[in-house]
């Protein structure tokens, strides 16, 4: 298969390129990855995977023949006629997605490298993008006289922590084109995964992405809400959210309540829809109360510890978990950021781990306390609060916890431990929303 699979250039080597550049591979192309992070790329070179993902260290290891890598772009132009742009588009201030990584890439393409026809390069988005991007990039395309360059809109879906399973094995795969030979040269390369295709117009598939993640959002916020209306009314949000869930209108996937999403594409996405409509005098009313009702989630610890302690000065409180979720060390709008600083601000000690975003988190979280493993950082705690769901914290001898704390309080911000368990070991559970077991005493 690989004699016939064409080479491909990835930019950008992060969660989304590499993963990308390692499906491809696996495919069976050639694929010239290029990061302008010229330590990435040593690491990279050396066998080192810069990222914690499942998977991907063994997909990269096992395609390694195939997959190249190179701070110069020309090396990618050099090989392969499509390149996969997938750079950060962090927000700004003012909540619109920051392109100049994306132009940066289109900049550095030299003029003379854009030929027509069959001979000439695409460019392929997968970063995410506000719609009407592709049509800014081939305006721009033209006044720097990169006439034979096209212009194909590739969404990205996957997800941190199931990534390569997500691009081996995705629910749909989207395609935005001008109906030239690039659209179809990415369906082609995509086809082998037989996935559901929208092969479409280019400002459709950027819309794709863009209202996805602001949907997933939106379902999030929502059963936040019904979690907090739980608490006023004595109900059960797992109970509520199992019986809504059975609806297949509804479905079970993204009704856990919980202290609010975080990581590296919904809050940025939301906000930068949000202000692709007011930029065009749209104001999107919904978007802003699922920011808002997400920000006020993350703080809802903070009342829920006041609550049981009075005070926070001088108070021990332990963070399982740091990551935005499981099975990734991405740190990005992590809700632990904004507890961690809160809670300090509030004058309490706190005590943190996580098994592998400890690294990313050090960077980021000043003046904490980096604890070797979980029951260290329990260690003479007033309350430890559940914030990321690794399984390790789920599968926690509770008594073995409960020995270390100085006091009883257990917070359990994702809804995903045992209320039962934590209670038999004579602590006091306290989930999101779920009116009939909060305080739950042992
Ligand atoms: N992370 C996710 O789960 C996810 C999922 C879907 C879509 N996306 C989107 O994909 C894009 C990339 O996200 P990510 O999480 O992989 O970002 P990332 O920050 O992990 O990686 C971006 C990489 O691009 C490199 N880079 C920046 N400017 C460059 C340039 N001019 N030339 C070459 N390389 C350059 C950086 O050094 C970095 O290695 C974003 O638009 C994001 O919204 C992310």
């Amino acid at each position: 298969m690989s004699a016939e699979r064409q080479p491909i250039g990835v930019i950008g080597t992060g969660y989304v390129g590499l993963v990308t550049a390692a499906g491809f591979a696996q495919l069976g192309s050639d694929v010239f990855c290029i990061d302008i992070d010229a330590d990435k790329i040593a690491r990279l070179k050396a066998g080192e995977i810069p990222i914690y993902e499942p998977g991907l260290a063994e997909m990269v290891a096992a395609n390694s023949a195939r997959m190249h890598f190179s701070t110069k772009i020309g090396d990618a132009l050099a090989r392969a006629r499509l390149l996969f742009v997938a750079v950060g588009t962090p927000p700004t201030y003012s909540g619109d997605a920051d392109l100049s990584a994306v132009y940066a890439v289109v900049e550095a393409i030299p003029a003379g490298s854009a030929r027509g026809g069959e001979q000439g390069h695409a460019l392929v988005m997968k970063s995410t993008v506000p719609a009407g991007t592709g049509a800014s990039i081939k305006r721009v395309l033209a006044e720097q006289g990169k006439h034979g360059l096209c212009y194909v809109s590739c969404p990205e879906f996957l997800k941190e922590g199931s990534a390569v399973k997500d691009f081996m094995s995705p629910d749909r795969v989207v395609i935005g084109d001008d109906g030239d030979w690039a659209g179809d040269a990415v369906v082609e390369l995509y086809a082998p995964l037989d996935a559901p295709l929208v092969h479409t117009d280019i400002a459709s598939a950027e819309m794709v992405k863009l209202a996805s993640n602001a949907s997933l959002a939106t379902k999030i916020s929502f059963i936040n809400e019904i979690a907090n209306v739980c608490e006023e009314t004595g109900a059960d949000v797992v109970e509520v959210a199992k019986g809504m869930g059975l609806d297949d209108r509804i479905g079970h996937k993204f009704l856990q309540a919980g202290i609010g999403f975080g990581g590296s594409c919904f809050p940025k996405d939301v906000n930068a829809l949000k202000q692709l409509a007011g930029n065009s005098g749209y104001h999107f009313q919904l978007l802003n109360a699922v920011i808002e009702v997400n920000e006020l989630q993350k703080r809802r610890v903070i009342s829920k510890l006041l609550k049981h302690l009075g005070s926070l000065v001088g108070v021990k409180v332990c963070l399982l978990g740091l990551a935005f979720k499981p099975n990734t060390d991405d740190m990005r709008d992590a809700s632990s950021l904004v507890l961690s600083a809160r809670l300090q601000a509030d004058g309490a000690h706190v005590r943190v781990y996580d098994p592998v975003a400890e690294r990313e988190a050090r960077s980021l979280i000043r003046g904490v306390h980096f604890a070797t493993d979980a029951l260290d950082a329990a260690q003479g705690a007033d309350a430890v609060v559940l914030v990321t769901e690794w399984r390790e914290f789920l599968e926690l001898d509770w008594a073995q916890v409960a020995a270390r704390m100085s006091g009883k309080l257990v917070l359990d911000g994702r809804n995903a431990l045992d209320a039962h368990a934590v209670a038999a070991a004579g602590l006091t559970y306290e989930g999101i929303g779920r009116g009939s077991l909060t305080s739950l005493s042992g």
